[in-house]
């Protein structure tokens, strides 16, 4: 443990008893290699038993622990304390509803992934038995990248069209959906398009790319919404000149 003590202000809020939000700093004395989540786990553990949070992994895997770090969506696991000042403000994930403490209401978020059939749609159904659907690395480059969101949902607090347009599907489950329309052993695109194409879907994101700042795993879901863009299109001028060539 070093000498260093740092100021948490955390933003508390429990809606059986409280009107609304309010801050609460702890002192926490940590050491040189915490992250933001270390430095809370020490106030659940010493502090005050009743903080509410999520968390999981502590190695910026599971997507549990995003919170607002000094006004910036961050995995708090992944937040070095190093990298901040003294005083550091945390607060629950803006854009979502305070569950408690700093856990947010996901399921607007959970509805939206849901919507885009975040999963393989095969040509034909194929039993265990008759083995897996190959694909060549060559074809698992394309979309590789999109694989590696982990669900954190920091690109919604950060994205402003979510902000100001709680039906927008968002950066996260649209770039998902990319990531199954490039699949080569997927042929959903057209299941999906109902969603993904819509005015709540693609076509509301308006490219500030905040969401592929902050995300942790560079997924980049700003690229996959404006490729997405491209694809659809082409689509629609091809619907135009050659009708019912999906059906
Ligand atoms: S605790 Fe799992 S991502 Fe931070």
């Amino acid at each position: 443990m070093s000498n260093r003590i740092v100021e948490l202000e955390i933003l508390r809020y429990n809606p059986e008893t409280d009107e609304e939000p309010k801050f609460q700093t702890f002192s926490v004395p940590c050491a040189e290699d915490w992250v933001v989540l270390d430095a809370i786990n020490y106030i659940k553990d010493e502090l005050d038993r009743t903080l509410s949070y999520r968390w999981s992994c502590h190695m910026a895997v599971c997507g549990s622990c995003g919170m607002m770090i000094n006004g910036e969506p961050m995995l708090s696991c992944k937040s070095f304390l190093r990298d901040l000042p003294d005083r550091i403000r945390v607060e629950p994930l803006t854009n979502f509803p305070i569950e408690r403490d700093l856990v947010v209401v996901m399921d607007d978020f959970m509805d939206k992934l849901d919507s885009v059939k975040p999963f393989l749609i095969p040509r034909e159904e194929k039993t265990v038995d008759e083995g897996e659907f190959l694909q060549t690395p060559a074809q698992l480059s394309k979309f590789k990248q999109y694989t590696l969101c982990i669900n954190c949902t920091l690109c919604y607090a950060a994205c402003p069209q979510y902000a100001h347009n709680e039906g927008f599907v968002g950066p996260a489950a649209l770039a998902l959906a990319h990531r199954y329309n490039l699949d080569s052993r997927d042929v959903g695109r057209s299941a999906r398009a109902d969603v993904v194409a819509s005015n709540a879907g693609i076509w509301e994101c308006s490219f500030v790319g905040a969401c592929s700042e902050v995300c942790p795993h560079g997924v980049d879901p700003a690229a996959a919404i404006q490729q997405t863009k491209i694809a659809s299109s082409v689509d629609y001028f091809r619907d135009m000149l050659i009708p019912g060539r999906r059906s």
